[in-house]
C-alpha cells in the first residue's frame, strides 16, 4: 500500500513535463488506440536470402492496455516488438504509433517517437563504468535538462521499488544478473514512457522479483494509462494481462 503512495507522490513530483504529457496523452487518447497495426509485413534480408519473418500482421492495443504476446521461438515476437517500436520498418502495411504512421516516416520522426517509448530487452546495455542510479538516470536524460531536477530522489525511488535500494552506487560488475536487469527495467520506466515495450522482462529474475516486475507494469498501466506490448513465456505472469496474443510463423493465430 505504501508502495503504490509512494508510487503516486513520485509521479506528481515530475512536475511540468509530467503535466504536458499526461495533457498530451489524453488527447491521444481521445484520437485512437495506442498502437494499430494493419498489414504489416516484415522481411530480413535482401535477394535470395530474404526471408518473411511478419505476415500481415493486424493488432490493435488501447491506450492502458497491458498485452502479452506469446509464441515459440523464431515466430517473430522479437521482430514485431522492435517494427511497432520505431528500431526497424515494417515493408508492407501500416503501423501507427500514438497516432503516428511509422511506415515511410523520416529519421527525426522516429528519434522524436522513441523518446516517448520505454524499452526492456533481454540485453540490458547498461553502462559499465556507471553505477546503478547513473545508469537509470540516462532514462531521463533524453527528455532534456528540466527531466533531471530532483533525477537522484526519481531515480532511487524506481530503483527501490525494484528492490535495489541498497545497489544505487554499485558498478553493474558488482551486480547479479537479475539485478542488473531491474536496473535497466528502472531506467525503461523512470522517464514516464507513453508505451512500454518488453521483450522477456522477467526471464533473469526469481519468482519474487518477476512478480514486482509485473505488478509495476500493471500499474503503470492502471495508473498513468501506459501502454505495455510484452512478450514472455512465463505463464506464472499471463493472468496480469488484459489480453494475451499468440504468434506463430510470423502469424497472429487465436491463442493455443
Ligand atoms: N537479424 C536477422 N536476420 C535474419 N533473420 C532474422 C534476424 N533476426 C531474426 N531473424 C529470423 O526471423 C524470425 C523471427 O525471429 P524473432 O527474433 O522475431 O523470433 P522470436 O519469436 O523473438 O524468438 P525467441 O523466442 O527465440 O526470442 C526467425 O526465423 C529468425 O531466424
Ligand atoms: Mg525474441
Amino acid at each position: 500500500m505504501d508502495d503504490v503512495l509512494a508510487f503516486s507522490s513520485a509521479a506528481s513530483t515530475l512536475s511540468d513535463l509530467d503535466a504536458r504529457r499526461t495533457q498530451a496523452r489524453s488527447e491521444v487518447a481521445r484520437r485512437e488506440p495506442a498502437i494499430v497495426v494493419e498489414g504489416a509485413d516484415y522481411f530480413f534480408g535482401e535477394g535470395e536470402a530474404r526471408k518473411q519473418a511478419l505476415h500481415g500482421i493486424d493488432l490493435t492495443i488501447g491506450r492502458g492496455e497491458l498485452i502479452i504476446m506469446t509464441g515459440p521461438s523464431g515466430s517473430g515476437k522479437t521482430t514485431l516488438l522492435t517494427v511497432i517500436g520505431c528500431l526497424r520498418a515494417a515493408q508492407a502495411g501500416s503501423v501507427r504509433l500514438l497516432g503516428q504512421e511509422l511506415v515511410g516516416a523520416d529519421e527525426a520522426t522516429l528519434v522524436a517517437m522513441r523518446r516517448r517509448l520505454g524499452f526492456i530487452f533481454q540485453a540490458h546495455n547498461l553502462h559499465k563504468s556507471l553505477t546503478a542510479i547513473r545508469n537509470v538516470r540516462m532514462g531521463l536524460e533524453v527528455h532534456g535538462p528540466e527531466a533531471l531536477a530532483e533525477w537522484r530522489r526519481h531515480c532511487a525511488h524506481m530503483l527501490g521499488i525494484l528492490g535495489l535500494e541498497d545497489r544505487l552506487d554499485y558498478l553493474p560488475q558488482n551486480l547479479s544478473g537479475g539485478q542488473k536487469q531491474r536496473v535497466a527495467i528502472a531506467r525503461a520506466l523512470v522517464g514516464n514512457p507513453e508505451v512500454v515495450f518488453a521483450d522477456e522482462p522477467t526471464a533473469a529474475l526469481d519468482k519474487e522479483s518477476g512478480r514486482v516486475v509485473i505488478d509495476l507494469l500493471r500499474r503503470l498501466a492502471d495508473e498513468r494509462g501506459t501502454t505495455t506490448l510484452l512478450v514472455t513465456h512465463d505463464n506464472r505472469i499471463l493472468d496480469s494481462a488484459d489480453r494475451i496474443v499468440h504468434l506463430e510463423d510470423g502469424r497472429l493465430v487465436a491463442a493455443p
